[in-house]
């Protein structure tokens, strides 16, 4: 089959490229998953790594939203947690109750059971999942790649588990702060090589997720994640547009928007034109309908949208939640969010 390279529906990088777009571009984070009929039914036969590890399987679930609900921007599936477990530990998922680590980093000694990988070698599944996945899209819609940010790894790596405040992987910062910046340093060397590799594999663009930013003050903010988020954005930039998420490091905006990316996400705690204002004004954003507010009635969740994007105006701005899709909206609720999306006008 020959492959069509152009893209057809490019609205997502116009927007990170900074140009004016006919319309608003919409994406969901976490859009493949939980809240779709067609994902749950793969996931009754398959674990979670083995949905992630066969790319066809891997294929099919980025494919589902960009089919089922019309989006934008298709979003490789996969996790955040694949680097810690390429990096040598045991990550294991558990049904209803989230990401294990039955191993945690807690010492020196401990820094023996980790490694800088040889990505092809240890996440070559990804890449190859990628390959398919431009394939089967045929140019419809661009593919976003993605990575966890390093800090927001070390949550895992070194709590182990799920946690609201992550009390314990700032504790080891502040405890043992050359053993965090040795492990922080090394996340960051394993996730250049990763995303530059899933940008030659064939994504379009990829986002950072530092879904813990936000726990920091904007001074450890910057010795803990934005110091390795730049390093990675430099190294990128060039290849890719780059997006950074880091929820609730409001802020910050202003120095994220330094490091040379292409967009800023932002959640619902922070106005659209106040982050226009903390980024520096010129910065393409992304967000920040609240994930919650899906829940809302129909008529109530068109409103809102139509007042998010008047908000933050024509241009410059990809539409999306300010943080994953909850697992129990309706598809025709995630659905009215992006119809309502597609079809505004400024005018
Ligand atoms: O956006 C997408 O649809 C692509 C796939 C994707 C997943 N995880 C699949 C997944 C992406 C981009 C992620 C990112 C991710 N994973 C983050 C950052 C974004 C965020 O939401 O903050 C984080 C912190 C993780 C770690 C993780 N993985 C957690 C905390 C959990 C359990 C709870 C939850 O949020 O779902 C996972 C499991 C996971 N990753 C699921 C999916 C679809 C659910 C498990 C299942 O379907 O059985």
């Amino acid at each position: 089959m020959t492959q069509d390279k152009t893209i057809k529906n490019d609205l997502l990088l116009k927007a990170l490229r900074g140009e004016n777009t006919e319309r608003t571009p919409v994406w969901m984070m976490r859009q493949a998953g939980r809240y779709l009929p067609e994902y749950i039914k793969i996931r009754e036969k398959y674990s979670f790594f083995q949905r992630c590890q066969t790319p066809e399987l891997a294929c099919e679930i980025t494919l589902q939203p960009v089919d089922i609900i019309g989006v934008d921007a298709a979003i490789l599936f996969s996790d955040i947690l694949v680097v810690p477990q390429a990096m040598g530990l045991e990550v294991q998922l558990l049904e209803k109750q989230g990401p294990l680590l039955p191993n945690p980093i807690k010492t020196n000694a401990d820094l023996n059971r980790v490694r800088v990988p040889n990505v092809e070698e240890t996440l070559g599944y990804v890449f190859d999942a990628i390959k398919l996945i431009k394939q089967e899209l045929n140019g419809r819609v661009p593919l976003i790649g993605f990575a966890g940010a390093p800090w927001t790894l070390l949550c895992y790596m070194v709590q182990g588990k799920g946690s609201k405040t992550f009390d314990e992987a700032k504790a080891f910062c502040y405890q043992n702060p050359q053993l965090a910046h040795q492990i922080l340093q090394m996340i960051t060397d394993t996730t250049i090589a990763y995303l530059k590799a899933q940008i030659a594999a064939g994504a379009d663009t990829v986002q950072i997720f530092d879904s813990w930013g936000g726990l920091w003050s904007k001074g450890d903010f910057e010795i803990f994640s934005l110091q390795y988020i730049r390093q990675i954005v430099a190294a990128l930039k060039d290849d890719a547009p780059v997006i950074i998420f880091a929820k609730g490091a409001w802020h910050s905006l202003g120095e994220m928007a330094q490091t040379g990316a292409s967009g800023l996400g932002i959640d619902w705690c922070i106005e659209p034109q106040m982050a226009h204002t903390l980024a520096g004004g010129n910065i393409t954003l992304q967000g920040n309908f609240d994930p919650a507010k899906l829940l809302s009635p129909i008529a109530e969740i068109k409103k809102e949208t139509q007042k998010m994007l008047r908000a933050f105006g024509p241009n410059k701005h990809i539409a999306n939640l300010g943080h994953g899709i909850l697992p129990n909206v309706p598809v025709d609720h995630a659905r009215a969010f992006v119809d309502t999306v597609k079809e505004f006008s400024f005018n």
